[in-house]
């Protein structure tokens, strides 16, 4: 029998993401006791509110409901008045971080003070917040290594599909030639809504309305979100130190109705599009709406689909993508890292 190893989890930012991670913990606590040796034990938590610390654990669901309808951090008990999420880092005994607060490209906090404070505790942190790692993604990773502490990201780029899993494991010794990505759903539906006679004002107003957009939609429409992966994707396994300024960034928001609508009568389309291409050591990276065949395989990945392509010296050409409409999965690829990084190795 395989011996279950407690893992003490905070877990900061409390909303759509880490509410579907406590619920994974829910449903399926018995199969990662069984198949993994583990037992996520949560322990700290953090809102917008303030912190809280439970060190025999808090009950997974009864959290998880309570947040749902609308209790907050300092409502629980454990609550710890004036204590930052890095603040609480520095002093909670645990094994692991779930940081899903939200992207803030500003000065990245809060996440960027937690991911530091633990990393540099030797604490491993799974991210699903972009924000630390596009504004310091080589330091992180400096620091991570220098404390033996795993950074686990997986869930930042397209949310489960596994993009940087499939870059960093399986193009052993490539050179990327090339690499296309439809990365941010929320423009993806806009377009495809566009596609479909609405003007530009209302497809956006019908994304806010089933809550995929936020009421300032700029990070996604301006096309920042899909910049943020773009920029995660070169340093991971493009061999580049890149930062959003080496990306030339432009949105959706002068793409027309009319535009869209005579691409399809000529069978193409447009999509917002991550492009990088080798040009000897580096790479050139551009977001920018892209008129696209309807027959090639990013010119029919629609609505909540997102996708990449990528073109290497070794292993061809590789086609990937995801239907993802619900946060469920980007919790899931948050599980998968966690996972990865604390099952015993065989
Ligand atoms: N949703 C997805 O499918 C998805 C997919 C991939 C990546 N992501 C990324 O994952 C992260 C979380 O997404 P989400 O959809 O869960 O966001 P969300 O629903 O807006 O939840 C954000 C959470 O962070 C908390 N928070 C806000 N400011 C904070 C602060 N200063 N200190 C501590 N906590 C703070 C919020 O507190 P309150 O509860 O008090 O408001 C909330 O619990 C974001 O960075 C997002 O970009 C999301």
């Amino acid at each position: 029998m395989t011996a279950v190893r407690t893992v003490d989890v905070a877990l900061i930012g409390l909303g759509n993401v880490n509410r579907n991670f406590l619920a994974i913990l829910e449903t399926k606590a018995a199969r990662l006791r069984s198949d993994y040796g583990l037992a996520f034990r949560v322990v700290g938590v953090a809102d917008s509110s303030g912190v809280a610390l439970q060190p025999g654990g808090f009950d997974p669901g009864d959290l998880r409901r309570r947040k749902e309808q609308g209790a907050h951090v300092r409502d629980l008990a454990g609550y710890r008045a004036h204590e930052t999420p890095a603040g609480l880092l520095a002093i909670l005994a645990c094994d692991l971080v779930l940081e899903a607060s939200p992207v803030n490209l500003v000065d990245g906090e809060p996440g960027l003070s937690v991911v530091r404070t633990a990393l540099g505790r030797g604490i491993p942190v799974v991210l699903a917040n972009k924000g630390p790692l596009v504004l310091a993604y080589q330091e992180l990773h400096a620091l991570a290594a220098a404390h033996g502490a795993a950074l686990g990201f997986s869930a930042t780029v397209c949310g489960a599909l596994p993009v940087i899993n499939i870059g960093q494991r399986d193009l052993v010794a490539a050179d990327v030639i090339s690499l296309r990505g439809i990365f941010n759903s929320t423009t993806n539906f806009i377009l495809g809504e566009m596609a479909a006679g609405r003007a530009y004002a209302d497809a956006l107003a019908e994304a806010q309305r089933r809550g995929i957009a936020e009421t300032d939609p700029s990070l996604d429409v301006e096309g920042w979100d899909t910049a943020n992966k773009l920029v995660i994707v070169a340093n991971s396994f493009l061999g580049m130190k890149a930062t959003l300024a080496d990306v030339s960034v432009e949105g959706i928001t002068r793409v027309t109705t009319e535009q869209l609508q005579t691409e399809l009568a000529s069978g193409n389309t447009i999509k917002l599009l991550a492009i990088a291409e080798r040009q000897s050591e580096t790479c050139k990276l551009r977001v920018a709406p892209t008129v696209l065949s309807r027959e090639e395989f990013l010119g029919h990945c629609d609505s909540w689909e997102m996708g990449i392509e990528i073109h290497s010296d070794l292993y061809g050409r590789m086609y990937y993508k995801i239907w993802e409409r619900e946060p469920l999965p980007t919790a899931a690829a948050m599980l998968r890292d966690a996972v990865n990084i604390l099952r015993p190795r065989r």
